[in-house]
């Protein structure tokens, strides 16, 4: 159990992440500070020192190449500086490791709900283990919304139509706050949600659910169901033979080459872009047979597609 730190006037820092986040922002913020105090300072002494006088005279002024200099090296290096401090942060962000739990966050109008791999779903409150990255998959069901954890100091655009992600390793025990940071309509400042981080064994707990059958089907298993419901099956095996379609097996996460040449990584964008849109984005030696899925698969069952197929990865 980490201990709670707060920086100055920040929130509570829930996140591996979070402390580097703060130093870049508070050296940032203290820069302009300074900065403001440079120029306005010397501005109002300048306004003083060279008031006008019924005598004066203004000397002929020629320019300063040590100046010029001066002002145009200091603040390159000191801007080049803040963005390679900037992108690094940004990276270690926006890199989720692979061993990651993921969890699928669907946003609408105006409630926050999520999808776990144990087929469990839960409204309003999601449930992460501490020390142990944790991957976002998030998407809409109507307008644009913003996944918003202020303590974990993450914040992302969830849009219809695509997956966006963020992950976060949180540090502290306990509930934390979410908002929605997008202005989503009447009911946007109400779209709240918790968020628990839990403890190693009582995330275990939680995971396996004292008692699992109640849950139903794993997420992966409601996928499979799915993928023989849905007619997926028709064309596309599970254990790599080709039928009209290429097979779902290592699909996941590989390189694809398609008809034009170009290579795509199977992501899970490409998995619902095949679905929902599938022309234009034919596998190489395949024909584009492959009918749209659009409106007649829901973004839960779309999810629990999309784990299947990632579950035949490997
Ligand atoms: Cu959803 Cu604002």
């Amino acid at each position: 159990m980490g201990i709670i730190k707060q920086a100055f006037m920040l929130p509570l820092q829930g996140t591996a992440v979070a402390g580097r986040w703060d130093s870049l922002f508070l050296f940032m913020l203290w820069l302009a500070a300074i900065m403001f105090v440079l120029v306005v300072g010397s501005m109002l002494a300048f306004v003083w020192k060279y008031r006008h006088k019924a005598s004066d005279r203004t000397t002929y002024i020629t320019g300063s190449h040590v100046l010029e200099a001066i002002w145009i090296i200091v603040p390159t290096v000191m801007l080049l500086g803040i963005f390679v401090w900037g992108y690094s942060v940004y990276r270690g962000m926006t890199q989720a490791p692979r061993d990651a739990v993921e969890i699928r966050v669907l946003g609408k109008q105006w409630v926050w709900s999520f999808q776990y791999d144990n087929g469990r779903t839960s409204i309003g409150e999601i449930y992460v283990p501490v020390h142990r990255p944790t991957k976002l998959i998030m998407t809409s069901e109507d307008v644009l919304h913003s996944f918003f954890i202020p303590n974990f100091r993450v914040k992302q655009d969830v849009v219809p139509g695509m997956y966006s992600s963020v992950w976060f390793k949180p540090t502290v025990i306990g509930t934390h706050q979410v908002f929605c940071a997008e202005y989503c309509g009447t009911s946007h400042s109400g779209m709240l949600a918790k968020i628990h981080v839990l403890s190693e064994a009582d995330w275990e707990d939680w995971n396996e659910g004292k008692s699992p059958k109640a849950f139903g089907d794993s997420l992966v298993e409601q996928g499979r169901k799915l993928h023989e419901t849905k007619g997926c099956v028709t064309c596309h095996t599970a254990d790599g033979t080709a039928k009209l379609g290429p097979s779902h097996k290592g699909l996941f996460g590989s390189k694809v080459e398609l008809e034009d040449g170009t290579f795509v990584i199977a992501d899970e964008n490409y998995i619902r872009g095949k679905i929902e849109n599938p022309r234009g984005s034919t596998k190489r030696g395949f024909t584009q047979m492959m009918p749209t899925f659009q409106g007649l698969v829901t973004e839960t069952e779309m999810n629990a597609l999309i784990a299947y197929v990632k579950s035949l990865a490997h």
